[in-house]
């Protein structure tokens, strides 16, 4: 991989300018508004994989916004590399909290980031990312270097749930045959820590609302005469965590995998500490299911969170009103073996059982996926940990992430195929918050990290035959 080094270090400066050109982009899959621009980003992606040699480009067409394809079949006899990613982004929102404007890309160095790092929506998740394996890719193939075959499928919907992504895989298995997936899309604890996302969890996603009376009221004429569904709103979701800190619906831990003391040990052995954590969020202390320290709260355990909550008047100065309904959006993080579509019926179930009769609750269910787990000596696995070895010249150490990503999931069970997620951001780079962004260590890292990947992997792949 000497040339495909060497070759990334004389093109620095156009990757980063081209990733650039990539984030001024704003393809927000959320938001119908930004349609136009996401089917551009997809084009634009398109015509990447293009120029950089890849064969049968496609910007495949679903009921959604497109997936992006394209391979170099170099050998059939060699193993194939299926490169995942996504190209859309979470909204800027709240957009008066970012310093330059999210889709104005700039390059500011920080704390962590002495050596600059790229402020846009998408930097880190998941342009950046996802760019890493295009340009590493790029620097095989015109060093002649390129070890095994490779496929790209770069989607649209990630951030709204992937939905059309599972049709298209369901539909294409034969297309996209491959031997390991490989996906720049989670994190690592520092950049001097490296380390490799070997757990997702799950996710449960559900609106709820709660309705009293069917109009809005004056506060005083009928104040303490009927339930406010705000008030009423807010005890229901205060009682879904008991004191413990555990969640109260019945049969929600039900099928939860219990770490044995052995796991929970290794996984105390990852730096953390719960002091410089609560200094990077300005918290007091940390607070979560009594018996798991931070990293098993934020990683092997299940959590319940409200993301929003709206009802009556939140304009300027006082209008005083009972509120006819009220609303909150609430998120469940699973863990294996939990099942994300049981959750949401038990949690529905429970929400329902929980209402005062004053009130009508409804539970609509949003999009939701599974959590994944991936072993630790497999070829992909030892071919990324020796890809990392080189390049940060440590060890990586495998670590579960809270987050989800819930195609991977999917894609062992319709693929048959463990994903290897080799993330390079860090959790200070505000992903999905304003002013997110992405070290240029750590993008130029990634992209002289993966092409060790490639040539590990068909190694230890024509070891085994
Ligand atoms: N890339 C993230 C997930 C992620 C980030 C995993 C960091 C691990 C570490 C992904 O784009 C994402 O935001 N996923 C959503 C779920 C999706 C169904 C909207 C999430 O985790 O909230
Ligand atoms: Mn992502
Ligand atoms: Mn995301």
């Amino acid at each position: 991989m000497k040339n495909s080094q060497t070759y990334i270090q004389a093109n620095k400066d156009r990757f980063l300018n081209e990733l650039i050109d990539l984030l001024k982009m704003p393809s927000i899959s959320a938001d119908a508004k930004y349609a136009d621009a996401v089917h551009s980003t997809a084009a634009s992606v398109a015509s990447h994989l293009t120029d950089l040699g890849l064969d049968q480009v496609e910007v495949c067409q679903t009921a959604g916004y497109p997936i992006v394809y394209g391979e170099k079949i170099i050998d059939a006899t060699l193993p194939t590399v299926l490169v995942y990613g996504h190209y859309d982004v979470q909204p800027a929102d709240p957009i008066e909290l970012w310093t330059n404007p999210a889709f104005e890309p700039v390059v500011k160095s920080t704390e962590i980031h002495p050596e600059g790092a790229i402020f846009a929506r998408g930097a880190c998740d998941d342009k950046g990312q996802m760019f890493m394996h295009v340009k590493a890719v790029e620097a095989m193939l015109a060093s002649n270097e390129l070890p095994c075959n490779v496929k790209f499928m770069i989607e649209g919907e990630e951030e709204v749930g992937s939905e059309n992504l599972g049709v298209f895989v369901k539909n294409n298995v034969e297309k996209l045959k491959a031997d390991v997936i490989l996906v720049s899309d989670t994190g690592m604890l520092a950049n001097d820590v490296p380390s490799i996302t070997t757990g997702l969890r799950g996710l449960s996603y559900v609106e709820v609302e709660v309705t009293g009376p069917n109009r809005d009221l004056h506060s005083g004429l009928y104040g303490g005469c009927v339930a406010n569904p705000i008030n009423t709103l807010a005890k229901m979701i205060a009682s879904l965590h008991d004191e413990n800190n555990k969640i109260t619906i019945p049969g929600f831990y039900d099928k939860v995998i219990n770490l044995s003391d052995e796991e929970r040990a290794e996984m105390a052995k990852a730096p953390f500490s719960n002091e410089k954590y609560c200094k990077a969020l300005d918290i007091n202390e940390v607070m979560g299911e009594n018996g798991y320290s931070t990293m098993e709260r934020g990683s092997i355990r299940p959590t319940l969170d409200v993301n929003g909550i709206w009802g009556g008047y939140t304009g300027e100065g006082a209008k005083t009103v009972i509120a006819s309904k009220a609303y909150a959006k609430i998120s469940m993080r699973l863990v294996p073996d939990q099942d994300p579509v049981e959750i949401t019926e038990l949690f529905k179930n429970h929400f329902e059982k929980i209402a005062p009769n004053s009130v009508k609750v409804t539970v609509k269910p949003h999009h939701g996926g599974e959590a994944a787990v991936t072993p630790i000596d497999s070829i992909g696995y030892k071919a990324a940990a020796l890809a990392y070895e080189q390049t940060f010249g440590k060890k990586p150490i495998p670590v579960r992430s809270g987050g989800s990503i819930p195609i991977v999931a999917m894609f062992e069970k319709i693929l048959g195929l463990k994903t290897i997620l080799m993330g390079f951001g860090l959790d200070s780079d505000a992903i999905h918050s304003p002013n997110e962004h992405f070290g240029l260590f750590n993008y130029y890292k990634g992209i002289e990290t993966i092409p060790y990947f490639y040539h590990h992997f068909t190694e230890l792949s024509q070891n085994e035959l």
